[in-house]
């Protein structure tokens, strides 16, 4: 596979990974540009994948890695990431989870493309510890390092789409301790991306908390509000920044289930999960698994693969 990378490179990653979760700095300014020349340009394939809540009980190592040969089927150009790599970062010092970050990054061992990471709410690290060690003064420094960021938010072009990662996660505390936010020094950053952007590219929003769901309308009914911890609360300030622009798809994760919506031009897919139901098995239909994306000029077409796994956590636990 031979992809022309800036920045976020293949041997980065991987150099990140065979070091077995060892913290690596390298520099990543928050937009890249990678162009694939030749006759298939404005044609792309990446596998997004999201919620692998990764961890070391119940044979999940094994699970990752059957997730790891299946995704290096598909040979696609690159992958997403679309957070809670790890499980309970949130509420953990560093040392109690620094072995399920080592085991997450192994999955990506033999994967010969580039990852681009997005933050989900575990993949912060002693945010609102529970286990008696001190509060980290930078719950995010941790998911930087290791994926040589300079930000949590940053934007990509490749092959004539814009990509841009979104920082979705507001640390609350109280009940909620967080919940689903683009701050305004986001939003400025946002427009200001944009305004770099034209107005025909086909854009890509990718966040760990939704913008949109029909979930809630599911499970509480039509008139039911989605908690503030499951959804972006300022979705309609975000949105509406892309009135005059190409958003064509926005990919999600944090729900664990499968779903595409469509409206107004724009698709957004919640991508199920690596984990499905936290390791118990499917969640709402969806099975263990990952999302193929194939862009083609503006169309967007959707595979979810199930990596076949047979979930071991008891139902009770
Ligand atoms: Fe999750």
């Amino acid at each position: 596979m031979n992809i022309i990378t800036t920045k976020i490179t293949r041997r980065r990653f991987l150099q990140t990974a065979g070091l077995g979760g060892a913290m690596l700095a390298a520099g990543l300014p928050t937009t890249v540009t990678w162009a694939r020349p030749g006759p298939s340009a404005k044609k792309l394939r990446f596998i997004f994948y999201t919620d692998v809540h990764a961890r070391t009980e119940w044979d999940t190592p094994r699970a990752l890695q059957r997730a790891s040969e299946a995704m290096n089927v598909q040979k696609a150009d690159f992958m997403i990431a679309g957070g809670d790599l790890i499980t309970d970062g949130f509420q953990s010092g560093a040392a109690k989870i620094k072995h399920r970050w080592d085991i997450y990054l192994k999955m990506h061992q033999g994967i010969p493309v580039p990852v681009y990471p997005v933050l989900g709410n575990h993949d912060l690290v002693a945010a609102i510890p529970e286990d008696g060690t001190n509060p980290s003064d930078d719950p995010r420094r941790i998911f930087r390092d290791i994926f040589g960021l300079h930000s949590t938010y940053y934007s990509f072009t490749a092959c004539g789409y814009h990509f841009i990662i979104l920082d979705s996660i507001l640390i609350s505390g109280g009940e909620l301790k967080y919940q689903g936010t683009i701050l305004p020094d986001q939003l400025e950053w946002l427009r200001e991306d944009l305004s770099g952007v034209s107005k025909d590219m086909p854009i890509i929003i990718i966040t760990h908390i939704p913008l949109v769901t029909a979930f809630y309308q599911l499970t509480y009914g039509t008139t039911g509000p989605a908690p503030k911890n499951r959804v972006i609360v300022n979705n309609r300030q975000v949105i509406n920044l892309f009135n005059e622009h190409n958003l064509i798809l926005v990919l999600q994760g944090h729900l664990h289930i499968k779903e595409r919506v469509m409206l107004n031009g724009t698709t957004f897919i919640t991508g199920g999960a690596i984990c499905a139901k936290w390791w118990r098995g499917p969640w709402y239909d969806t099975e263990e698994g990952f999302s193929v994306i194939t862009l083609d000029n503006n169309k967007v077409f959707w595979e979810y693969i199930d990596y076949d796994w047979i979930a071991r956590r008891p139902i009770s636990r």
